[in-house]
């Protein structure tokens, strides 16, 4: 989980819909992930769930009243609009949605939503017929034109009525991870692009049976994540895996090493930077079967050709084009290391390869890595969780790439 949301002050608004007890678990998720959240409800959503619940989970009190104030010196709206990182409203009900389109503040949610200059990240929960109504679908557009606003969902589900349709609150670890993104939009790799590769290659022997490896994916994905936090535009290039698509992100589906090359080129001209954290096969079967291989015989032989070297061709392509700047690449060895991921940083001219035990590595969720470079610097880090690894490798392109990490976002 990337870092983007510790200490980060932000405002949950939550309103008068069925849905409101989803958004105890959204408080929850927001501060296991180290924010700092105000509750704000609105009382028609104090009719679902009590403050107390929310007070439990946050450790804060929550606002109900417009004319309570949070200390004796503040003004409660102002100072919570002020402080505020991101308000969050979930669920927003078609009619907080007319008040915030239509600017009024009769509440302490919508005067905060008013004031504040923090993006907003509204979650809509109500049955279709409010949602499809030509009033609400206005309303959204009016508040999407005005101000930073970033609607996620709702989707289509069963509702509280029993019906089926559009109107269903995003769930939570969406609403969380869209959060992420927004706060991560100023971040050190704003408006750059990142390209990063992942998953385990499959080269078919026949129509159901493929040579593969043991990757997960996990690391690529945890690497695009942190990067996307960074406020980058990312292209995860995939090979299968078992992890659910990233949201915010664009998401490029491959089988082979031989898609797999094609797909990191053709995003080549316009990436800044390449993290190669896919295990590609080097070796494929020289002839897929077109049809399913019958049992015959005591043995079978099969013969294996060589894949495209993506890395060389990059290599190639980067001293005409001057792209990426940056390439990341990552060495799993089952014997030497050092010796030998040093020998490919330098053999595909990388800028920094990140080595690891492939036989530890591959589909754990923690991983010990060396990270080696291109002026020789060697910097062995502890045994980590994947994604605290991403966020150590993504500080070093954040580097590579001349730009701070102070600026922000993760
Ligand atoms: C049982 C029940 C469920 C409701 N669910 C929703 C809902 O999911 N979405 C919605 O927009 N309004 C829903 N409403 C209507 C709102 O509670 C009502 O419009 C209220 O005025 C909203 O106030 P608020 O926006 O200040 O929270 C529901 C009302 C009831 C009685």
């Amino acid at each position: 989980m990337t870092k983007v949301l510790r200490d980060k002050h932000i405002v949950l608004g939550v309103t008068g819909g069925i849905a409101a007890y989803k958004a105890a678990d959204l408080a929850s998720r927001l501060v296991k992930a180290g924010a700092v959240v105000d509750v704000v409800m609105t009382e028609a959503a104090t009719k679902f769930v009590t403050p107390l619940t929310f007070q439990a989970l946050t450790h804060r009190p929550v606002v109900t009243e417009m004319f309570a104030l949070l200390r004796e010196t503040e003004i409660g709206h102002v100072s919570l609009a002020q402080r505020m990182n991101l308000l969050i409203i979930a669920p927003a009900t078609a009619n907080t949605i007319a008040k915030l389109a239509a600017g009024l503040a009769d509440n302490m949610l919508t005067a905060t939503a008013l004031d504040t200059r923090a993006p907003i990240l509204l979650a809509p929960a109500m049955e279709t017929g409010m949602w499809e109504n030509p009033m609400t679908q206005e309303n959204m557009a009016r508040l999407q034109k005005r101000r930073d606003v970033t609607v996620v969902g709702p989707g289509v589900g069963r509702l509280a009525s029993g019906g089926v349709g559009p109107g269903r609150m995003a769930e939570p670890a969406e609403i969380v991870d869209w959060a992420r993104i927004v706060l991560g939009r100023r971040g050190p790799l704003a408006g750059r692009q990142i390209v990063v590769t992942a998953g385990g290659t499959r080269e078919p022997i026949d129509p159901v049976r493929f040579v593969g490896n043991h990757s997960s994916g996990k690391m690529g994905y945890a690497l695009a994540l942190a990067a996307r936090d960074r406020g980058a535009k990312v292209t995860l290039v995939s090979a299968p895996t078992a992890l659910p698509a990233p949201v915010g992100l664009q998401l490029v589906t491959v089988q082979t090493a031989q898609e797999m090359y094609q797909a990191v080129l053709a995003s080549l001209s316009e990436s800044d930077a390449l993290i190669m954290a896919a295990a590609v096969a080097d070796y494929r079967p020289a002839v897929a079967a077109a049809h399913k291989l019958k049992k015959s015989g005591a043995g079978l032989g099969l013969e294996l050709v060589r894949t495209p070297d993506i890395l060389a061709e990059v290599a190639t392509r980067r001293a005409e084009l001057g792209r990426p700047r940056v390439v990341v690449g990552f060495a799993a060895e089952t014997q030497d290391l050092v010796a030998n991921a040093q020998a490919k940083l330098k053999a595909k001219r990388l800028d920094l390869m990140v080595a690891n035990d492939a036989r530890q590595a591959m589909g754990a969720d923690v991983n010990q890595v060396t990270l080696l470079d291109a002026a020789g610097g060697v910097e062995e880090l502890p045994l980590l969780p994947k994604d605290e690894v991403a966020e150590r490798v993504m500080d070093r392109v954040v580097e590579l790439l001349g730009l701070r990490s102070e600026a922000g976002g993760a």
